[in-house]
C-alpha cells in the first residue's frame, strides 16, 4: 500500500469501495488475531451459553415451586417443593461455576490476543521504511500503540463477553417467557416496538457522538504529544501561551461532547426503565385477571413478571458498551491500516551475501524524487572506487543528503541503480548491508543506557577494550573518562546529559567500531569546535585510509583529508574532481574556497 493510504486513514469521508476494504482489512487482522484462541473461544462460548440458560431457568422453577410445591405441601407431600429447591440451587451453583470459567477463559484470551497485537504493531512501525515515519506523525503512531490498544484491551476484558451474554439472556428470556405464557410474551412483544424505537434512537445519536468524542480525544494526544517533542522551541518561542488557547479549545470540545453523550444517556435510561415498567405493569394487571379466572397459576405470574422485569436489565450495560464497541472496532481498522503498510524499501526475495565488502560504489541511471512529480536527483551515473575519500559540498537543500540516504539504502532510487561491489543494493542481505554502509548523521541519537553501551552499538559483542580504542581514535576518550561514572554513565540520567559535541563524539566513536566498508558523515562534525574536530579528523585520516567515505559538511576545512571533492546544486554533480585541481581551478568550488580562506584570516 502507499503512503497516501496512511494519510487518507484518520479520515471519515470513505467511499463505499474504501469502506468495505477498511472492514475487510480489519477483519482479517482479527481472523489471525483469534485463530489460535480457537479452543479456548468455543469453551467460552459454550460456558456462556449454558450459564444464560440456567439463568433463565430461575423463574421456571419458581413458577414450578409456588404452583406445584405449595399445594402438594398442603397435602403433606414435600418432593415438589424440596425438587423446586434443590433445582434452584443447583442451577445457581452451575451458573456461578459457569461464570467463573468464562471470565478466566476470556481474560485469558483477551490477553493472549493483546500480546500479540501489541508486538505485532511494535515489529511491524519499527520495520517500516523512513518514507512511512516522515508522513505519520509520532503523535499517530503513539496513539496506534496507546490509546488504541487500550480501546480493544477495554472490549475484550469486559465488552465483548458482556455483549455475548447480555444479548444471550434476553434471547433466552423472551424465548423461555413465550413457551411457559404465550399471552405474556406478546405484552413483551409489544413492548419491543418503543424499545427498538428508543435504541435506534440511542445509537444514530451516539454514533455521531461518539465517533467526534474519540476524534477530540485524539486531537488533545496529538496537540500533547507535538508540544512536548518541541518543548524546546515551544519554550524558546514562548509558544505557552499560545499552546493554552489551542489546548484549552481542545479540551472544551471533548467537555462538550462528552456531555452530550452524557445527556444521551439521561434520556435513553429513564426511557428504558419507562418501557420495562409499564411492561411489567401491563403484565400483572392482564395476568391478574387470568389468575381470578383461574386460567393462570400464581406461579406463571410470578415467574412472567420477573421474566418481564428481567429482559431489560442488560440493555443499559448494552448501550454503555456500545460506545467501546464502536472505538475498538474504529482502533482495530487503524491498526490494520499500519499492519498492511508494507515498508518502501523492501528486503530483497532472493539476497545476495556479501561477507567482506570491498567499498565500490556506483550510481547507475540514479534519478530520484521522494514525492512522485517533483524529482529531486534529476537523472546521473557516479563511480565511487573502493577506498576513496570523497567530500561532498553545495548550498543548503542541493540534495547531499538525500544522495548520502540513496547509498545507505533508507530510500531507493526512483529510476536505476545504486550498487555495493556491483550488488543492487536492493538485493543485497539487509544484514550485510547495515554491517558494510555506515551512515553518521548531524542528530547523533543516545538511546538510555550508559555511553559504553551506546557506542557498543555499532558492534555489539565488541570488548570493553575494543569500546575504549574506539573512543580514543575519535578523541571522546576523555571527555567521557570526565563524566561521573566514567563509560558507565547513563546518557539519560541528571550528570549524565552530554553536549551536542559530545554525543557527536560518541557517534563516532559507533562508528568507528562498527567498521564498515564505506562511511557516510552527513555534517557529522558540525557541532565540534575547531580543537575537537582536529580531533576528530586526525583520528578521520587513520579511520578514512582503507574504507570508501563520503563526507558532507559545511566547513571546508574537512575537504583537505578527502582523495576527490563533487560540487552538488540542484541534485546535480557540477563539479567534480582532486581538491587541488578543482581550489586552482575556475569553477564554484574555487570561488568557495577562496571565500572560506578569506574569512579564516
Ligand atoms: N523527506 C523528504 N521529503 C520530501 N522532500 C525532501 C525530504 N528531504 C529533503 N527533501 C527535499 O530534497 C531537497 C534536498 O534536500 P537535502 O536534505 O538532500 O539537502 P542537503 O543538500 O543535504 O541540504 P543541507 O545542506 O541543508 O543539509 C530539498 O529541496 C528538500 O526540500
Ligand atoms: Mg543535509
Amino acid at each position: 500500500m502507499s503512503v497516501t493510504g496512511v494519510q487518507g486513514e484518520e479520515r471519515n469521508d470513505y467511499s463505499k469501495a474504501e469502506s468495505r476494504h477498511i472492514r475487510a482489512r480489519s477483519r482479517r487482522l482479527l481472523g489471525s488475531l483469534l485463530r489460535p484462541q480457537q479452543g479456548k473461544l468455543w469453551l467460552t462460548a459454550a460456558a456462556v451459553v449454558v450459564s444464560s440458560a440456567a439463568q433463565v431457568a430461575g423463574p421456571v422453577i419458581i413458577a414450578y415451586g409456588i404452583d406445584q410445591g405449595i399445594p402438594a405441601l398442603m397435602e403433606q407431600d414435600w418432593m415438589p417443593a424440596a425438587f423446586a429447591g434443590l433445582a434452584y440451587l443447583l442451577t445457581g451453583l452451575v451458573g456461578a461455576f459457569l461464570i467463573s470459567v468464562y471470565i478466566r477463559m476470556s481474560a485469558r484470551i483477551s490477553q493472549a490476543v493483546l500480546i500479540d497485537l501489541r508486538t505485532r504493531v511494535f515489529l511491524h512501525t519499527q520495520k517500516l521504511s523512513l518514507e512511512f515515519h516522515e508522513s505519520y506523525t509520532s503523535g499517530r503512531i503513539i496513539s496506534r500503540q496507546t490509546s488504541d490498544l487500550d480501546a480493544i484491551r477495554e472490549l475484550m476484558d469486559e465488552g465483548l463477553t458482556m455483549l455475548v451474554r447480555g444479548l444471550m439472556y434476553m434471547v433466552f428470556t423472551a424465548i423461555a417467557l413465550l413457551l411457559l405464557d404465550w399471552q405474556s410474551g406478546l405484552v413483551l412483544l409489544v413492548a419491543l416496538i418503543p424499545l427498538g424505537i428508543l435504541t435506534r434512537w440511542f445509537q444514530v445519536r451516539s454514533q455521531a457522538l461518539f465517533r467526534r468524542s474519540r476524534v477530540a480525544s485524539a486531537k488533545l494526544i496529538v496537540q500533547f504529544v507535538e508540544t512536548m517533542t518541541g518543548i524546546r522551541a515551544v519554550q524558546a518561542f514562548r509558544k505557552e501561551r499560545r499552546n493554552e488557547q489551542e489546548f484549552g479549545g481542545l479540551v472544551e470540545d471533548y467537555r462538550d461532547v462528552n456531555a452530550k453523550v452524557l445527556g444521551l444517556f439521561a434520556v435513553f435510561n429513564p426511557g428504558l426503565a419507562l418501557i420495562g415498567n409499564a411492561a411489567v405493569a401491563v403484565t400483572i394487571v392482564l395476568g391478574g385477571f387470568r389468575v381470578i379466572d383461574g386460567t393462570l397459576g400464581v406461579g406463571v405470574l410470578l415467574a412472567a413478571v420477573l421474566f418481564t422485569k428481567r429482559f431489560f436489565d442488560p440493555m443499559e450495560d448494552l448501550a454503555m458498551f456500545y460506545n467501546g464497541y464502536q472505538s475498538a472496532s474504529s482502533a482495530l481498522e487503524k491498526i490494520s491500516g499500519v499492519l498492511e503498510e508494507e515498508p518502501s524499501v523492501p528486503d530483497p526475495a532472493k539476497p545476495v551475501d556479501l561477507w567482506n565488502a570491498e567499498g565500490r560504489v556506483r550510481f547507475d541511471g540514479v534519478e530520484f524524487a521522494y514525492t512522485q512529480g517533483r524529482v529531486i536527483l534529476p537523472r546521473f551515473d557516479l563511480d565511487v572506487p573502493a577506498g576513496q575519500t570523497i567530500a561532498l559540498v553545495g548550498s543548503t537543500g542541493a540534495g547531499k543528503s538525500t544522495l548520502a540516504k540513496l547509498i545507505a539504502r533508507f530510500y531507493d532510487p526512483s529510476e536505476g541503480v545504486v550498487s555495493l561491489d556491483g550488488v543492487a543494493l536492493s538485493d543485497l542481505h539487509p544484514k550485510d548491508l547495515r554491517r558494510a554502509i555506515v551512515m553518521v548523521t548531524q542528530e547523533a541519537y543516545l538511546f538510555s543506557g550508559s555511553v559504553a553501551d551506546n557506542i557498543a552499538l555499532g558492534k555489539p559483542d565488541a570488548s570493553f577494550d575494543e569500546i575504549v580504542r574506539a573512543a580514543q581514535a575519535v578523541g571522546a576518550h576523555e571527555f567521557i573518562e570526565g563524566l561521573p561514572n566514567g563509560y558507565d554513565t547513563d546518557v539519560n540520567k541528571r550528570g549524565g546529559r552530554v553536549s551536542a559535541g559530545q554525543r557527536q563524539l560518541i557517534s563516532f566513536a559507533r562508528a568507528f567500531l562498527a567498521n564498515p566498508a564505506v562511511l557516510i558523515l552527513d555534517e557529522a562534525t558540525s557541532s565540534l569546535d575547531i580543537p575537537s574536530e582536529r580531533l576528530v579528523q586526525e583520528g578521520l585520516t587513520k579511520l578514512l585510509a582503507d574504507r570508501t567515505a563520503v563526507i558532507i559538511a559545511h566547513r571546508l576545512s574537512t575537504v583537505a583529508i578527502a582523495d576527490r571533492v563533487l560540487v552538488m546544486e540542484h541534485g546535480r554533480i557540477v563539479e567534480d574532481g582532486a581538491p587541488a585541481e578543482l581550489i586552482g581551478g575556475t569553477g564554484r568550488f574555487a570561488a568557495l574556497h577562496a571565500a572560506w580562506r578569506d574569512s579564516l584570516v
